[in-house]
């Protein structure tokens, strides 16, 4: 169904995101057969690199696990070649479509379908379009631009740059990567949803108590701080990738599978979120611990007196029939205990006291590590107890479904810019709900003269000691979960 016209072109090849992800997920549908060989990848940047430098530097990041895969790798490099020039200058666009044209050529390409994928610093964003329209465009075939965060820093810097980019490249021309929307269990969400009637039913300020959605990084920004620093925990995962998760467990079910369809939903239900107060959140930064150095201790931070957030605990609320009451809350930290991103529905107490002392049921979508969804509920304990316990359903991929291979997210996302499908991108009315959500109270967490409390958290511990209490008391019940003899099965933690 894919065609061999296609010409990818990677800006900011040299690059560290080109070289982690771009690649290595190019290379991952090559070797599932869906980059047809005809097809072609450019790379772009101002480094002058030999060809052979250029495979090197690509291919590092590469995983090869068989000898097939070595073969392929082979096949792989003979598709890609790469181009030097400038990212300010309109003859260093011309050389790169007159490379781009020849390579079409060669090809016997007439049908000029390319593709842009910038992996570049922000800071370039705009030239770069602007050179792309002016020289690179095919007038009359296919282009699409796929861009990733960060979209700015706040609403208006990110309406800013939409606009720029608006200006040269139609909104469907435009992929907005949150990686988030690549992984396997994100993308389950909606199929969980809305082809199961327990859940569909269930789902409803009636039944459910509150929600969680956890991201927990067991290392710090060690490297990267010059980079973080600016940005924060709320922007660098928050307003995105957990907002993202958030907004498919909670909008209502879309008309159809359309991209514009499931987009529109997800605008409806972010509009219908407060933007979030300052006695919604609670924030941490990491200090050492353990061997482990504090936040403020990495060499890449200039900034050495920074309060910037490294952990954040934030009580959402949804106005609308369906979600009043029920808290959403997103929780995000570096330097933690464990490494784990999940979705926890927690629902109410039973009524009466038939059964008294049973936990809630929980459903938990576990997105990294060890994709699996479970329920936690109460069953009699096995034998000639009457005791209730706790136990669950569990459906963890690793068991259930043998030689599993979980493609990457920038793997799958890939190839919906192929097949020309926008459903897991970000739209630009999306992007601009998503930031009012968060805008007044990342500008009082920026804003010095307001002091917002930033607590210490050791390296590698659960997060600031506020925590418990700040969950406590938007909502979630801690002990409603942990009460009954529930232990995991063994084989099922890792
Ligand atoms: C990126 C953030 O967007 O997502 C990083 O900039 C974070 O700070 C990363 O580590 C997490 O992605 P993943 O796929 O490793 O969960």
């Amino acid at each position: 169904e894919l065609n061999g016209n296609v010409t990818i072109i990677v800006l900011g090849a040299s690059g560290d995101l080109a070289k982690k992800k771009t690649y290595p997920a190019l290379f991952g549908l090559f070797k599932n057969g869906f980059l047809p060989s005809n097809a072609h990848i450019i790379g772009y940047a101002r480094s002058k690199m030999t060809h052979d430098q250029y495979i090197e530097r690509i291919t590092q990041y590469i995983k090869l696990k068989s000898d097939q895969d070595r073969a392929m790798l082979q096949a792989f490099v003979n598709m890609t070649s790469y181009h030097a020039g400038l990212y300010d200058q309109d003859e260093a666009w011309q050389g790169l479509n007159d490379f781009i044209t020849r390579n079409e050529n060669d090809r016997q390409v007439h049908h000029r379908h390319r593709v842009y994928y910038m992996a570049l610093p922000p800071s370039v964003f705009i030239p770069v379009a602007q050179g792309i329209k002016a020289h690179v465009y095919t007038n009359g075939f296919i282009n699409r631009l796929i861009v990733e965060k960060p979209f700015g820093m706040d609403t208006e810097s990110s309406n800013q740059l939409g606009h720029a980019i608006g200006q040269l490249f139609s909104e469907n021309e435009i992929y907005r990567i949150d990686h988030y929307l690549g992984k396997e269990m994100v993308k389950n969400c909606l199929n969980l949803r809305f082809s199961n009637i327990f859940f569909s039913q269930l789902w409803h300020h009636q039944f459910i108590d509150n929600v969680q959605i956890t991201f927990k990084e067991p290392f710090g920004t060690e490297g990267r701080g010059g980079y973080f620093d600016d940005f924060g925990i709320i922007r660098d995962v928050m307003q995105n990738h957990l907002l993202q998760v958030l907004t498919l467990i909670a909008m209502e079910r879309p008309i159809s599978t359309d991209a514009e369809a499931i987009r529109d939903e997800k605008v409806k239900v972010l509009k219908c979120i407060q933007p979030i107060q300052l006695d919604q959140a609670l924030l941490g930064q990491y200090v050492a611990d353990g061997g482990k150095p504090g936040y403020l201790e990495d060499d890449s931070l200039k900034n050495k007196q920074s309060k910037t957030p490294t952990f954040a605990a934030l009580a959402l609320h949804i106005d609308n029939e369906r979600w009043d009451g029920v808290p959403f809350i997103l929780k995000a930290g570096k330097a933690l205990n464990e490494a784990k991103v999940e979705v926890r529905i927690q629902f109410k107490n039973v009524a009466g006291q038939l059964y008294p002392n049973t936990a809630r049921n929980e459903l938990v979508i576990r997105i990294q590590p060890n994709e699996s969804v479970y329920m936690k509920f109460n069953s009699k304990q096995p034998g000639l107890s009457y005791q209730t316990i706790q136990t669950d359903l569990d459906l963890s991929y690793h068991h259930r479904y043998t030689d599993l291979s979980i493609p990457d997210a920038y793997e799958a996302l890939i190839l919906d810019v192929l097949r020309d499908d926008h459903s897991n991108f970000v739209r630009d009315d999306e992007l601009e709900a998503s930031w009012k959500i968060f805008t007044p109270l990342l500008h009082a967490i920026d804003d010095p003269q307001q002091n917002v409390p930033v607590h210490p958290y050791p390296y590698g511990s659960r997060g600031p000691a506020q925590l418990n209490d700040f969950i406590k008391a938007h909502g979630y019940d801690y002990t409603a979960s942990k009460q009954g003899a529930y232990a995991w099965p063994t084989q099922s933690m890792s």
